[in-house]
Parts: structure tokens; C-alpha cells; sequence
């Protein structure tokens, strides 16, 4: 079965090798693995996998079954107006992502409560200044997003000792989590959000949640971390809510424009912390698995694994 990945700026060696190491070992012969563009006949092709491919190019593959992301994210492809539209998405769920994840979220908000951040700031004009400690019952989580990377982050938290509510699209909730739902509640979970952590898909529902206008709900002086995407935050809010003290700062790990350009304002900007969207990459290796498993899935007319649904967009 020909598969091929469609990933215009990554190093694909490594995902060539394990792919066609494990499908060794499980047993599958027939795996052809190409990459895009020389993919050889379009029409041999079944099964794409694709990372922020060139809007339409999906459409030039007539037998497509399957469009696996490679990653956890789903909005570079369904932001594709020309995305085939009979074929199915998949995505992958997988223990690693989850767990660098939970270890990013879990360092960005103990470093703020721990007041890294402050320190960090006194240690480069030589101020030997200790802070006021703060207690965790203070320090409220909010967490946007309550898919599988959201959960985790929110029990790990909850563990940690700190008082977590989060805020979904639908109802639904977690044991231990305060939960809250819509657009009419979104205030309110706001207002006890002393840490706020974006892990929302993006969709045009979501685009640009993080402005101003929600800003001003936050506790005074709230924390905001963004792991979702770039398109979350509405740029040009962020150091103007800094500079009026709705926020005491962020921790950004995903912009509206990757690599964030040399003179974004970002950058230097001392209460913001940036770091190059790798808050959690995906490991070749341990999602091979379920990606061969939807291949098997396909030619045997499974279920697939993780499928998205287009519409709702994640
Ligand atoms: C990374 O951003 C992903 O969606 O896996």
C-alpha cells in the first residue's frame, strides 16, 4: 500500500526509518512509503501523511483513504479549503506528546508561582530580592481545552496542589475539575483564573479567544500560558495587557507566524518568555505504531484510530 508524507520543512529521515523498520517487524511487506513531491504515480497513493502541506496539493490523489496528521493538531489541514472531501482524518494520540506536554505546562506554571520569572529579571541587575511566597490555594488554574492534552495537564496540576477549572465547548466535566462550558461561562472561568493555559484546538471559533476584552476578566495581574496555537492570542493585545496589569506576563511556545520573526516584539520583551514550539513534538518512534494500525485498519475496513471530525474541525 503506497503512503505518502507530505511535509514540505522537516527532516523526514527519521520517520522514513522507523516506519519501515517497524512495519518490518510487525510483519507488513508491502508498505511503500514516498515523499512528496516525487511520489511517483498519484494514483498509487492511499494513504498521506501530512504536516502544513500546500493547500490543495490533496486533491492530486485520486484512491486517497486517509489523511493522517503528524501531530496532535489538526488545523493545517482542515484550514484547507480544497481538503478532499469523502476522505477521512486521523490524528495521533500518543503517551509522549501527553507527556511532554504536561512536563512543559507543569514547569511554566511553577515557575511563575515560584517567581522564576522575577528572579530571573533581579539576577541580570544583580538585586537580591526574596518574594513573598505565594500559596497555591492563591493561585487558581484555568485551563482551556479539555482534550487529552488538557486532562492530563489538569489532573498533574490538581496533584500538584493547585485549585483547577477548565473551560470547554461542550459540557462535560473531570472529577476535581471545576468545569465550565460556552461562550456565557467564559467570563466567569476567566475571573478565577489566576494562571491561564490555552490548549484549545484552533478553529474560527477560536481564533484570537485571548484578547483584551477577555483579558480584562482575568485576575488582576493573571499569567497567561499559550500552548494551543499562534492564532489563539491576538498579538497585538498581549504586551498592551501587560503594560495596563491584566497580565503579569506569558509564556509563549506557539505564534501566529513560526519562526517568530527577529523583530517581533516578543522577543526582548522581559515578562515574556518564548520558546520555539516545543512545548511537545512528536516522537517518530512511538507513534509509528498507530499509524500502521490505521493502515492495517484501511485495508481491512476497520474503524479508524483517532478520526476527526472536519466539521467541528478537531
Ligand atoms: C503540535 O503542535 C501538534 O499539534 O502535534
Amino acid at each position: 500500500m503506497a503512503v505518502t508524507i507530505i511535509s514540505p520543512n522537516r527532516d523526514l529521515a527519521p520517520w522514513i526509518s522507523v516506519l519501515n523498520d517497524q512495519a518490518r517487524n510487525l510483519g507488513i511487506r508491502d508498505l511503500d512509503l514516498r515523499v512528496w513531491p516525487d511520489d511517483g504515480p498519484k494514483a498509487d497513493i492511499e494513504m498521506a501523511l501530512t504536516w502544513a502541506h500546500p493547500p490543495g496539493v490533496l486533491n492530486d490523489y485520486p484512491n486517497l483513504k486517509c489523511i493522517s496528521s503528524m501531530g496532535a493538531g489538526v488545523d493545517h489541514l482542515v484550514s484547507d479549503p480544497d481538503l478532499p472531501r469523502g476522505v477521512p482524518v486521523v490524528r495521533l494520540v500518543d503517551a509522549h506528546l501527553i507527556r511532554d506536554m504536561t512536563e512543559y505546562i507543569l514547569l511554566a506554571v511553577l515557575s511563575h508561582f515560584r517567581r522564576f520569572d522575577v528572579y530571573q529579571a533581579n539576577q541580570w541587575a544583580k538585586r537580591w530580592q526574596p518574594q513573598t511566597p505565594m500559596e497555591k490555594k492563591e493561585c487558581p488554574v484555568g485551563i482551556m481545552g479539555l482534550g487529552q492534552l488538557g486532562t492530563a495537564a489538569a489532573l498533574r496540576l490538581i496533584r500538584e496542589g493547585f485549585p483547577v477549572s477548565g473551560w470547554r465547548n461542550m459540557n462535560g466535566g473531570l472529577p476535581g475539575v471545576t468545569a465550565f462550558h460556552g461562550q456565557d461561562q467564559l467570563p466567569e472561568f476567566l475571573g478565577r483564573s489566576r494562571i491561564l493555559i490555552c490548549l484549545l484546538p484552533l478553529t474560527p471559533a477560536t481564533r484570537h479567544i485571548l484578547n483584551l476584552t477577555q483579558f480584562a476578566h482575568l485576575p488582576s495581574g493573571a499569567y497567561l500560558i499559550n500552548v494551543g496555537r499562534g492564532g489563539h492570542l491576538k498579538e497585538e493585545d498581549l504586551i498592551p495587557a501587560i503594560d495596563k496589569g491584566l497580565l503579569s506576563g506569558a509564556c509563549l511556545d506557539v505564534f501566529e507566524a513560526e519562526p517568530l520573526p527577529g523583530n517581533h516584539p516578543f522577543w526582548a520583551h522581559p515578562r515574556i518568555r518564548v520558546t520555539p514550539h516545543v512545548s511537545s513534538q512528536t516522537d517518530p518512534e512511538s507513534v509509528a505504531p498507530q499509524i500502521l494500525e490505521n493502515l492495517e485498519r484501511l485495508r481491512s475496513g476497520k474503524p479508524l484510530l483517532n478520526p476527526v471530525n472536519k466539521a467541528r474541525g478537531y
